[in-house]
């Protein structure tokens, strides 16, 4: 059977990593993926929208021990934050695949050993800079003047025994593949650094570990797991069934990927070249989008900016935060999160100019027509025509916009129509109108143009399209390319007046909740935290220091040394055989000269142990 393959249409967000519950940014690809995947559905098309994490490797491994978790069940915890966050943003996609599941491990054991078959994969040494306490491999192009990344520390040059993958095979073909496609990859400057990356040379690239056990086993080499290069990528071809499911002989080639600019290289080299070596045709398209700061800075943990999409939610709703999203940032380029901003275009443009423009004309139809859409003249009045123009123009900008990935120009080319049927609203008065037929003509005229611009909202607010189709009185409508027509809208049919689209938000203030939200530990970061009860063995000055005391403290399985600035406060003598409250999980950092592995809770300026009430053993958990 021959399967129809021109009117599919496979789009991909990277999956992410389950380290860490989602933030703006992972929002705001996917975000993107599902407003193409809804135009591509609205196109007629047969699309196949996938997403999902990326659940294996050192960090999350880590993270989970550090909570006291195993791995499986650390990342199941995490992963019903992305589940849960993508539901209450209405995203449709039609698979969520996790590298954790047996239908993904299979398919990447089955990668991996056709890659072997191929003579693509060896057995040589990686070298890379180690950081010994974090047990990490760093690459040159991440270690700077020979410091861990990731907590600074000196790392040392090491080597391990690693399986490679030829890549430097594929230099060829893929020079060929960008040189004959040149718009595989955008935008344009993305296309033209991967060129003359690929220009320079390609270098084999290590494609398991020795030191990372939670990952899919090398076949016949349990000592190793698969590194992420090929356990990540093959998500785009396990969750299709490859080699031989129907949906992979259907979707695939994917028609584009979508990712985050940092991960460019890693899907416009290595990924095709994969997909080459295992006989396949690489994605259509690798559209890399910019990076989203927040009030001007990167978005980071320890900075403590990172924003929670579900604050966002709970405060603006779904819509508004699709809407933003979308609109603020050209997709391609670098962009800035503001909620002074966000509630300003939330104002002017959700709750003005859309809002009003809908409960403005469904007012005049209740109170002129008895709440029915008025009647259709079926010649169009020669002073309608440049209005009618702008509406019915707006299906061959929003295709062009599309086309494209131009998001924000896409809702720009709305926002004109929304703006001219206001417009249009103020320059003919359909309240001071005496002619019926001409008041008719102009109510009806207005709300098409709001039919219209409902379904080209649809996209990317979708929950509001379907509100404000509601209220034009549909009961089954469909968000289809052929309904951008003019003319469409039946004459007769009741209209509903709903709830306000969006209540404008009054205050703007400068310390907003998201901003207090920065100090906000979440229970996450809580959980993280190991805080024990410690019992105080010895307690001795710190020779030259007339604050800090150097303590040995009893924390259960072990004892450790922490340095506290505690001595105005406290005579040695006096500590030993105290119950203190200890933070347990802390990086070692040297005072003065002196080790200190772990934090002692104090209070006040003058700092006074926080001693339990009564005697409880030491190592036991404070929660
Ligand atoms: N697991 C890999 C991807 C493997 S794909 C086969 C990964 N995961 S991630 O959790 O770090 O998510 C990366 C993606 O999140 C980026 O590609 C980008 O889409 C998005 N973003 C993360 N932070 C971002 C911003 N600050 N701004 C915009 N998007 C960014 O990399």
């Amino acid at each position: 059977m021959r399967i129809l393959k021109k009117n599919k249409f496979y789009i991909t967000t990277p999956i992410y990593y389950v380290n860490d519950k989602p933030h703006i940014g992972h929002t705001y690809t996917t975000v993107a993926a599902d407003v193409l995947a809804r135009w591509n559905r609205m196109l007629g098309k047969d699309v196949f929208f996938l997403t999902g994490t990326d659940e294996h490797g050192q960090k999350i491994e880590k993270t989970a021990i550090s909570l006291g978790k195993d791995p499986k069940e650390f990342v199941n915890e995490i992963v019903k934050f992305y589940i849960s966050l993508w539901k209450r943003l209405n995203i449709e996609y039609s698979d969520f695949i996790r590298t954790s599941e047996k239908r993904h491990e299979d398919v990447v054991l089955k990668v991996f050993k056709k890659l072997q078959e191929k003579g693509d994969i060896y057995k040589g040494i990686y070298e890379g800079w180690y950081c010994i306490p974090d047990e990490t491999f760093w690459t040159d192009f991440q270690v700077k003047d020979r410091k861990c990344p990731e907590c600074g520390r000196e790392v040392e040059r090491m080597k391990e025994e690693a399986y490679f993958f030829r890549l430097s095979k594929y230099q060829n073909k893929i020079l060929n593949w960008l040189e004959k496609n040149p718009d595989v990859i955008e935008p344009k400057s993305r296309y033209n650094e991967i060129l003359s990356f690929v220009k320079n040379g390609l270098e084999d690239i290590s494609i398991s570990r020795k030191s990372v056990k939670w990952g899919i086993p090398v076949p016949g080499d349990p000592n190793h797991t698969i590194y992420v290069w090929i356990d990540a990528l093959s998500n785009y071809i396990s969750a299709l069934d490859y080699p031989n499911g129907k949906k992979f002989k259907k979707y695939w080639p994917a028609d584009i990927h979508l990712v985050g600019k940092e991960i460019t290289r890693f899907h416009a080299i290595i990924w095709p070249a994969i997909l080459f070596s295992l006989g396949l045709e690489p994605p259509k398209k690798i559209f890399a989008h910019g990076w989203w700061t927040v009030e001007g800075q990167k978005m980071s943990k320890s900075l403590g900016n990172v924003i929670d999409p579900n604050i966002l939610i709970d405060k603006f709703g779904a819509d508004a935060v699709r809407y933003y999203l979308l609109r603020e940032m050209m997709f391609g380029e670098d962009g800035n999160f503001s909620e002074k901003e966000f509630i300003s275009k939330y104002n002017t443009q959700l709750a003005d100019e859309l809002g009003n423009l809908v409960n403005r004309i469904l007012i005049l139809a209740e109170k002129y027509f008895n709440g029915k859409i008025p009647k259709k003249n079926k010649k169009i009045n020669k002073n309608d025509l440049s209005f009618i123009g702008i509406v019915d123009n707006l299906k061959v900008k929003l295709g062009a916009c599309f086309e494209k990935l131009q998001f924000s120009i896409a809702l720009d080319e709305i926002w004109k129509v929304i703006q001219a049927a206001n417009k249009y609203i103020n320059d003919n008065k359909p309240w001071e109108e005496k002619d019926e037929k001409r008041k008719a003509e102009v109510i009806y005229n207005v709300l098409e143009a709001v039919r219209i611009i409902a379904t080209s909202l649809y996209p990317f607010m979708p929950e509001t399209s379907e509100k404000i189709i509601k209220y034009l009185g549909y009961k089954n409508y469909n968000f289809s390319k052929d309904n951008l027509d003019f003319g469409i809208l039946k004459s007769g049919q009741k209209i509903l007046r709903g709830e306000i689209l969006f209540k404008k938000i009054e205050e703007i203030k400068e310390n907003t909740n998201v901003s207090k939200e920065k100090n906000l530990v979440d229970i996450l970061d809580f959980k993280k935290m190991d805080i024990r009860i410690g019992k105080i063995e010895t307690a001795e000055e710190i020779p030259g220091s007339d604050k800090l005391l150097k303590l040995i403290v009893n924390i259960g399985e072990e004892k450790r040394q922490i340095v506290a600035g505690i001595k105005k406060q406290y005579m040695p003598g006096e500590l030993k055989g105290k119950n203190i409250v200890v933070i347990c999980n802390l990086k070692p950092a040297i005072i003065k000269g002196v080790k200190s592995e772990g934090m002692l809770l104090a209070a006040g300026t003058e700092p006074i142990l926080i001693i339990p009430e009564r005697d409880v053993k030491p190592g036991e958990k404070v929660s």
